[in-house]
Parts: structure tokens; C-alpha cells; sequence
């Protein structure tokens, strides 16, 4: 049970929730929370775009400061949004480290960012879900999506979103205190990579192998006839 009641701050329009989370820093604190209906610049992961212009979908960004262990705010966040869709009949994949999958295809993505200031860390934890999207919006977005009513009827977006929150702020104070090891059991059973063959990107390197699990701090494992390789961060850009 979460004890923790966050603060919403609504907006119709915004650039990005993330951006407005960054930049009025001085104003929010840990557990405000920023939501548009629409964003106009919404970004995503190597600053592609997150198409943000409908507003039946979620687009809010979760402040909290300078918090402990935010290296694991990745992996807690996809693990806190396939537990929200398993309480409402859905059976979500995440893609290391943070793409949230349905049937193989795009539901939502988590965007952690953070800036240094006076020796402090300011993080923020954007999360852009898909409850619905038409088909002119699928054509703009490059990947595989789908949305939630494709799969659950009359999804209701706040009760989702304080549910989402709910779920979120429940589980941080374990996560802050023992880490990736108080969700990884979790995350590999709802990994979709796992026993995979793939290909990874990480800086400009090319890894090759298959998925045989993560470490106790988040990282990739990943095996060829050789080698264990460690990948720390990165992109899943093939998977065989
Ligand atoms: C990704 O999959 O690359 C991450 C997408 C994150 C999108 C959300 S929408 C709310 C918040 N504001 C942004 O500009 N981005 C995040």
C-alpha cells in the first residue's frame, strides 16, 4: 500500500512534461507530478520523437530530486507499468532496458533524465503511454506500436495514471534500499529477451549474442561462443 500522495500539476499543452520538469527545477519537488493532455516537442530515448498529440493517451513526467540509486529508476519504472497492466488483464513484455511491449509491439516508454546542480542530483521519470492511437498517428511513429484499447475497453486514464503513481511510489523505498536485486527476479520473468539471439548497440560497438539474463545491477548479459559480454546501456537494435 502507498502511503505517499503526490501532487499533480496539470496542463492542457505543454513542450514536454520532462522539459518543464528540468527547467522549473527551483519550483517542483519530490512527488510532484507533471501532466499534459498534448505535448509539442515530447522526446523519447537519443532524442527521437514521442508523438504527444492525442490527448487520450498519458504524457507526465515524475519529479523526485535527488534521490538514491537512480541508475535502477529504468528498470523499477518498466517493472511498476507491466505490473499496472497485469491488474487490468494485460500481459506486457519489457525490452531491456525500458521499452514496454505488448504482443511485440510499442505500448509505452520511460524516459529518465537528470541534471547535476550544486552538487545535488535533480532526476525526473517521464513515461509517454499509448491508450489510443489512430491510424494516421501509427504511421508517424517509426517502430511497431499498439495501444490499450486494442486490448481493454473504456480504459480509464486517470484511474490508470493513479494507479500507475500508486504502484511507483510503493515499491521506491525498496528499490532505494536494496537496488536492482529487489526487482530483478521480476524483470527477467517479464523480459521479451531472454533466451533471445540479438544485437546490441552500445556507443558506437556492435554486440552479438544471446540473452542469458542480468546481472545484480541491471546489466545485459549477453553470450557468444567466446564470451560473456556485460552491456551496462545501450539499444537492442536486432533481434534475431
Ligand atoms: C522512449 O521510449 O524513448 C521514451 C519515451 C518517453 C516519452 C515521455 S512522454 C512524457 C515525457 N515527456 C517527454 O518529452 N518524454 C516523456
Amino acid at each position: 500500500m502507498n502511503s505517499f500522495k503526490y501532487k499533480i500539476h496539470q496542463y492542457s499543452k505543454l513542450d514536454s512534461t520532462n522539459d518543464y520538469a528540468l527547467c522549473n527545477r527551483d519550483k517542483l519537488v519530490y512527488g510532484d507530478v507533471v501532466v499534459a493532455d498534448t505535448q509539442t516537442n515530447g522526446h523519447g530515448r537519443f532524442n527521437r520523437k514521442w508523438v504527444s498529440s492525442n490527448q487520450n493517451n498519458l504524457y507526465f513526467t515524475i519529479v523526485l530530486g535527488d534521490i538514491d540509486n537512480p541508475q535502477y529508476l529504468p528498470l523499477y519504472t518498466a517493472v511498476v507499468l507491466t505490473r499496472l497492466l497485469d491488474s487490468i488483464g494485460i500481459q506486457a513484455k519489457i525490452k531491456w532496458p525500458n521499452d514496454i511491449l505488448i504482443d511485440n509491439k510499442k505500448v509505452a516508454g520511460i524516459l529518465v533524465q537528470s541534471v547535476l546542480q550544486n552538487g545535488k542530483n535533480y532526476v525526473v521519470v517521464g513515461i509517454g503511454m499509448n491508450l489510443f492511437l489512430s491510424a494516421e498517428e501509427k504511421l508517424e511513429i517509426a517502430v511497431p506500436v499498439t495501444f490499450l484499447e486494442n486490448f481493454v475497453r473504456d480504459v480509464n486514464k486517470n484511474k490508470l495514471l493513479e494507479e500507475l503513481l500508486n504502484t511507483f511510489f510503493s515499491g521506491l523505498e525498496t528499490l532505494n534500499k536494496e537496488g536492482f536485486l529487489s526487482i530483478k527476479n521480476e524483470y527477467q520473468i517479464k523480459s521479451s529477451l531472454i533466451g533471445e539471439q540479438i544485437t546490441v548497440k552500445c556507443s558506437q560497438k556492435e554486440f552479438v549474442g544471446k540473452v542469458i539474463g542480468f546481472s545484480d545491477n541491471g546489466e545485459m548479459l549477453l553470450m557468444d561462443e567466446n564470451h560473456t559480454f556485460t552491456i551496462n546501456s545501450g539499444e537492442v537494435v536486432k533481434i534475431l
